[in-house]
């Protein structure tokens, strides 16, 4: 059964608290992401564990493995359950991490590796010198990759995740953003899917940020999404 992860895209640890609370008991996962944790740090990380709920801490490593490495055992302190790092800081980084992920046995975090930012396009792919390949190709690639050396999962676009699932090992995790309600505003989303369509195609957590957060009542906008992510139409 696919899992629902809120984007707790405020910036304050009392907002974040105030939100979780509200959405209340439908939500036991929440994602806090670059803005939110250098605002308030490890607290908020703390404040959401304390209140439950399981923790994506999306900081999106890229170091030397011996850092990375550090940092997740970091995480792994506070109890986070998954963490981004990207793939391509290279087969040492991405060992360092699930070996240090390791540590923490079962209930550790899961390493989720990032493999082209879907900011990205071919010409940006060329800036940074990965010629002859498309957007797309090197995600594959990447993922291959990034797995190959011990990462649990993937943040990939609902657009991606149906070939990505097809090919990789079961039991791999796939996180997608992009997820909308049918019906919904798209804000600045570019290529999105509905709940039901990403969990058909193999999501295995789903990320939605403002469809909540924004909504008039979050935890009855938060029930609708769960209600048509068991359709899988
Ligand atoms: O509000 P919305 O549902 O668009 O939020 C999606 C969340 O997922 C945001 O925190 C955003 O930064 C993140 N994300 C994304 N697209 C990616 C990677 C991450 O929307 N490709």
């Amino acid at each position: 059964m696919a899992e629902l992860i809120v984007a707790l895209d405020v910036q304050t640890r009392e907002e974040a608290v105030e939100k979780v609370k509200l959405i209340g008991d439908p939500v036991g996962f929440y994602k806090i992401g670059l803005e939110l944790f250098t605002a308030e740090g490890p607290d908020v990380v703390k404040a959401v564990k304390d209140l439950g709920k399981k923790v994506f801490l999306d900081l999106k490593f890229h170091d030397i493995p011996r850092t990375v490495e550090r940092a997740v055992r970091s995480g792994g302190k506070l109890g986070v359950d998954l963490m981004t790092i990207h793939s391509v800081g290279g087969k040492a980084m991405i060992r360092a991490a699930a070996d240090a992920a390791a540590e923490f046995g079962e209930a550790g975090p899961k390493i989720l590796a990032v493999t082209v930012l879907t900011s990205l396009d071919r010409s940006d792919l060329e800036d940074v010198g990965i010629i002859g390949r498309t957007p797309a190709d090197q995600v594959l690639a990447m993922a291959h990759f990034a797995t190959g050396c011990g990462a649990h999962g993937l943040v990939c676009s609902p657009m991606e995740v149906g070939a990505l699932s097809k090919t990789l090992a079961p039991g791999t995790l796939f996180i997608t953003p992009g997820v909308r309600p049918a019906g919904e505003a798209v804000g600045d989303q570019k290529r999105v899917a509905t709940p039901a369509d990403a969990v058909r195609d193999g999501s295995t957590h789903l990320v939605v940020g403002r469809p909540i957060l924004a909504a008039p009542d979050p935890a009855a906008a938060a029930r609708a999404i769960l209600d048509e992510m068991s359709l899988k139409a």
